[in-house]
């Protein structure tokens, strides 16, 4: 279906998009001249439906294989739970040429890239991500981390993977939550930076359910955030400057996920509540119209994410939870703001008082 690179100035990689490409797994692993041991990481749900695959394929391309199976759930993604991909690494003697496959969501990709870029300081990864929101984000341009009870991410380094296998007909056992939450991200692109992908959402009728989406949308989508995101990245791998943007309503949205403890909300729903607040803050500082706002607002709701902030949690407690957001510069939190479809700014100018009205709105 689709080849995208990620061309970097070190080693660039590939992005393949195709039905069925899992069985090619080991086939894609054994033309980057790899080591021969892999150690495959999943959770159980995933392991479940596609680990054997995913291992005869790699066995069929001469890979010796073991397997580690984490807990699933963000609220795992925790620096102890680490030791499982560790102590697998070690029982299997993992060297420096091996490599480490992350089969499964986002919260495998992570823990798994950080793996990897940890053990004997750095090992090759490949991403097989299983989730939408995996595919079109997580699984690209190398951020890999843990959480810290304080904050989302903050344990982490950039570890860019060799490959980036997408199968969409994994897609199919999915829970519909987490296709949503993928949806958030999807929506996220349209808005930072892909007008048209932005205008064909708007034209699909539903964008709830991958059975609902408009003939070849999902193809669209994939592709389309896909190249979005490999751009981004090439231009700024470290994040100095334009890759900001990619976090575009994670500011709030992870304070969210922190402040209740990795379990209310999914990521992409904290997302989703994060954009609908950056939206209000541009709308408050004159950056954007109401027309635009409400655009964004029908496309999150025909998506069914969350439009306000979850019951019960306290507005100065997310005041205080930005202050440890990876983008606070010199004391200031920096937001993602939207200027016009397709188009963001990055600013430290919202005050608190503009803040607190925005969230109480949202409340
Ligand atoms: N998910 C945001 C980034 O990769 O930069």
């Amino acid at each position: 279906m689709a080849s995208i690179t990620v061309q970097l100035p070190q080693k660039s990689y590939e992005i393949a998009i195709a039905s069925g490409h899992l069985d090619q797994l080991g086939r894609k692993m054994e033309s980057l001249n790899l080591g021969k041991k892999v150690l495959l990481v999943s959770n159980p749900e995933i392991f479940a439906h596609y680990g054997e695959r995913a291992i005869i394929s790699l066995q069929e391309a001469g890979f010796d294989v073991s397997d580690c199976i984490l807990p699933s759930g963000e609220e795992y993604k925790t620096p102890q739970n680490l030791n499982c991909i560790y102590d697998a690494a070690l029982a299997h003697r993992l060297e420096r040429s091996s490599t480490i496959v992350a089969l499964g969501g986002g919260v495998v990709g992570d823990m798994t890239g950080f793996a990897a870029a940890t053990w004997l300081r750095g090992l090759n990864v490949v991403q097989v991500p299983t989730s939408l929101l995996a595919m079109v984000d997580a699984a690209i341009g190398g951020k890999t981390g843990v959480n810290h009870p304080q904050g989302k991410n903050l344990i982490g380094a950039f570890h860019q993977p060799r490959l980036v296998l997408i199968d969409p007909e994994v897609l199919k056992t999915l829970p519909l939550r987490e296709f949503r939450g993928g949806m958030a991200e999807v929506i996220k692109y349209g808005v930072i930076w892909d007008a048209e992908l932005f205008f064909q959402m708007e034209n699909s009728q539903s964008l709830d359910d991958i059975n609902n989406l408009t003939p070849g949308l999902l193809e669209e989508i994939l592709i389309k955030s896909c190249q979005s995101k490999a751009h981004v990245v090439a231009k700024d791998e470290k994040e100095s400057g334009l890759r900001a943007i990619l976090n575009y309503g994670h500011t709030i949205g992870h304070a969210v996920e922190s402040l209740t403890g990795y379990t209310a909300v999914t990521h992409g729903e904290a997302v989703s509540i994060g954009m609908v607040a950056a939206s209000g803050l541009a709308l408050e500082l004159g950056m954007w119209d109401e027309q635009s706002d409400r655009r964004q607002l029908v496309l999150i709701e025909k998506a069914s994410l969350p439009t306000k902030l979850p019951d019960g949690l306290d507005i100065d407690d997310i005041l205080v939870s930005l202050q440890t957001d990876k983008k606070v510069k010199a004391g200031k939190v920096r937001f993602v703001l939207p200027t016009g479809i397709g188009s963001v700014t990055v600013t430290d100018k919202v005050s608190q008082d503009v803040l607190r009205r925005v969230l109480l709105r949202i409340s």
